[in-house]
């Protein structure tokens, strides 16, 4: 299939692109490096041995999209674009909403004029709020905690509805754990803007020495060891989830929801302590007081994707932590070498 990654320049997107592209696929990524950078797509190149046609532009944008479309002849659309940080969309709702609502409206329309019919959208555990009970299961009751999560569950609603009025529509919806690692190569990973808000970056800051040191936020947690609880997934197991989600979207119609995680659940202080051992480096941290928003836990009940997409993750939580730090080590300033 020939399929059209928006936001393929990022994390998650760049990962996909390499496994779409080993499983015979061809891609073509789309992305405004608002919030990434050119040299992901040259390291791509080197990775994949394939030059990828690459459009800089915003998503949102009506007549580029549809110009793009003209062109391309799309199987398919994976959507990775979108602004991500929790604490940003607490500050500027509009902002989220307008981009990442727009977005997925302009792609639909552009793949009802060209009849693309085959839909997969990155969306986010961040969907079940405060889980009523752990592991998380897809039918379980949603609700947000903040506007970016808002705009992943309303974004749900209207491709649920899109696909129920259109029949020849397949959507896939994936949520997402809590990806980290990054490609074995360490040619491609996370590269955050800023300080990281997320705990992996920030272990790999602080082991390069960017950081001083790793702040815990709450010990006191309902926990084995008092820490919040995540279910973390190598990001090359979360992308080969991707391929397969493509290919059953082209095989079946319709909305279906799958969970992308382990089923397993490691607290901050498991996550320290397997880092300090997979990469034999001391990550110094203090205890801070709980982060506005946090739960205690939340990790997936991926049986689902396991019995209907065939797919399950498959690394190690050492492995994770090798791939980051290869990745951070390689990479002191991320892409900006
Ligand atoms: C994991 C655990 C923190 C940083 C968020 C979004 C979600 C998704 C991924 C993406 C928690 C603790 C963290 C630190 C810490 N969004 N922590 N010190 O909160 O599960 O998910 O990112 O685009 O929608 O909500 O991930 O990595 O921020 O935190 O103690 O410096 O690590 O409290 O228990 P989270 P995270």
């Amino acid at each position: 299939m020939k399929i059209l990654l928006t936001g393929g320049a990022g994390f998650i997107g760049s990962h996909t692109c390499i496994e779409l592209i080993k499983a015979g696929h061809k891609a073509v990524i789309a992305d405004d490096l608002s919030n990434s950078k050119p040299a992901v797509l040259e390291r791509l190149k080197e990775l994949t041995g394939q030059d990828i046609p690459f459009y800089n532009i915003d998503v949102a944008d009506k007549e580029k999209v549809d110009s793009m479309f003209a062109k391309e002849n799309f199987d398919a659309v994976i959507h990775f674009a979108g602004f991500k940080a929790v604490g940003e969309s607490v500050a500027k709702p509009l902002m989220y909403y307008r981009n990442n609502l727009d977005t997925t409206l302009t792609l639909l329309e552009a793949m009802a004029k060209y009849n693309v019919n085959n839909f997969v959208f990155s969306s986010s555990a961040t969907v079940y709020g405060v889980p009523e009970r752990v592991p998380l299961v897809e039918g379980m009751k949603t609700g947000c905690t903040n506007p970016y999560g808002w705009t992943k569950l309303m974004i749900e609603q209207i491709l649920t509805d899109a696909a129920a009025a259109d029949k020849n529509l397949s959507v896939v919806l994936l949520r997402y754990f809590n990806p980290i690692g990054a490609h074995p190569s360490g040619r491609i990973g996370e590269d955050p803007t800023g300080i990281p808000n997320n705990l992996l970056p920030y272990i790999t800051q602080v082991a390069i020495g960017k950081l001083p040191q790793l702040g815990v936020f709450g010990n006191d947690y309902p926990t084995h060891d008092g820490t919040g609880v995540r279910d973390y997934i190598h990001v090359v197991d979360l992308a080969k989830g991707h391929v397969k989600a493509i290919e059953y979207a082209d095989k079946n119609k319709g909305t279906e929801i799958f969970n992308l995680g382990t089923g397993i659940g490691y607290s901050v202080l498991d996550i320290v302590k397997a880092f300090e051992k997979a990469n034999d480096i001391k990550i110094p941290y203090v205890i801070k007081p709980r982060r506005d928003g946090d739960i205690a836990e939340c990790y997936a009940d991926p049986t689902k994707a396991r019995d209907v997409l065939g797919w399950q993750a498959e690394e190690t939580l050492e492995n994770m932590c090798k791939d980051s730090w290869r990745w951070q080590s390689n990479n002191p300033k991320g892409y900006e070498e």
